[in-house]
């Protein structure tokens, strides 16, 4: 059984569906409905062939204690009418925790793809689902060797730990539009002629201090260059509780998974709060200046793809000078990680 919720996980569940199948494997997807809009849910099943959900929870928003309260009891629902051999759980969002934390106290064992990536410190809560994820689970998927290094490192059985690569780079691998200029025209913007931004995350947009203080340095960037800003409807909320207006950037709706991958792939820079976005546009060939002070992929601080903003400086000139750093291609697995987590997986019956 996987357990899927946010836009993220519909990306890793497509390439890893895919992999069990041809495994022999069954599998159920059971979604929390985490995520329920069409731009974060419905166009990652109808863009990426996702099947069905076998079960929908449909737990919607709410508060973190309130959210993943309703997901344990839906998860522990669920696996007591489907009975599943082993629960999958992928990243790092609520879903995650509660997925494993239901099945655990099923006695159900628990596998974690995307295991021991760390960025140190509790101030984003998908570290603390990280953290527990990995600590319920007896099989550790990692997708570098610093997060199974890190998994060494906190005590883990080193039998249970598996360095098989990132499953969202496969999925880049098999779903990156080959020409991704057509899906510029919608924006009026032209390949390396603009900024890519995202901003979702909560350390982010829950700070009005802060919220602004991101939106102004973009908007400030929006005056020379254009920006295409894709906004998380949790985004616009905020901005619009902020009562703040821009100037010169266009606030856009999400965008689906492939146009994501197209402006990633032909932006001059991308500016992203995103775990994902800061990888796939690096692995795309396009530097990052990510707006937050920490990263879970520390490989791309290490090889250069990734440039800080310091919040008191100016982030137009922070884009200006990004630029590539060294080739990532040793690093992700080469578009077999789902494919080995499949494998692995078969073993186990
Ligand atoms: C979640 C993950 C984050 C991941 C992101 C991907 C956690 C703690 N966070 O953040 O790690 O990067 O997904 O997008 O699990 N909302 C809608 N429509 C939806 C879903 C949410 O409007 O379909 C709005 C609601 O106002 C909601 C807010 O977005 O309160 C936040 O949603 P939530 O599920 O709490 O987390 P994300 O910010 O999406």
């Amino acid at each position: 059984m996987t357990k899927v919720g946010a836009r993220p996980q519909f990306v890793k569940a497509a390439v890893l569906s895919r992999a069990l199948v041809a495994a022999g494997l069954t599998e159920h997807l059971v979604h929390t409905g985490q995520h329920y809009d069409d731009a974060l849910s419905g166009s990652f099943f109808r863009d990426l062939c996702l099947p069905e959900p076998t079960i929908n929870l449909g737990v919607g928003s709410g508060t973190h204690g309130g959210q993943t309260t309703r997901m344990l009891e839906g998860i522990e629902s669920a696996c007591l009418q489907l009975h599943p051999e082993l629960v999958v759980v992928l990243g790092d969002t609520n879903s995650t925790l509660a997925g494993a934390l239901a099945a655990v106290k099923l006695r159900i064992p628990v596998a974690h793809v995307e295991a021991g990536l760390r960025a140190g410190g509790l101030g984003m809560p998908e570290e603390a689902n990280r953290l527990v994820a990995d600590r319920l689970s007896s099989l550790l998927f990692a997708p570098t060797a610093e997060a199974a290094a890190n998994l060494v490192r906190e005590g883990h059985d080193p039998s249970s730990i598996h360095l098989v690569g990132d499953v969202m780079v496969d999925a880049l691998r098999t779903f990156a539009p080959a020409d991704p200029e057509p899906f510029l025209v919608r924006f009026g913007v032209a390949r390396r002629g603009f900024v890519f931004a995202t901003l979702h995350r909560a350390e982010n947009t829950d700070n009005p201090v802060r919220l602004v203080l991101l939106l102004a340095a973009l908007d400030a960037v929006a005056r020379d260059l254009p920006v295409v800003f894709c906004v998380h409807p949790r985004t616009r909320a905020r901005i619009a509780a902020a009562g703040w207006s821009p100037r010169y950037l266009t606030i856009h709706e999400p965008a689906d998974y492939r146009t994501s991958l197209a402006l990633s792939a032909t932006a001059a820079a991308v500016a992203t709060d995103s775990g994902g976005v800061q990888k796939e546009a690096a692995v795309l060939g396009t530097p990052v200046v990510l707006l937050r002070d920490r990263t879970e992929w520390r490989e791309l601080v290490d090889r250069g793809w990734r440039h800080l903003w310091p919040q008191d400086g100016d982030l137009a000139a922070a884009i200006a000078i990004a630029s590539p750093g060294r080739p990532l291609a040793d690093l992700y697995g080469g578009g077999l990680a789902a494919q080995r987590i499949a494998a692995i997986l078969a073993t186990q019956r």
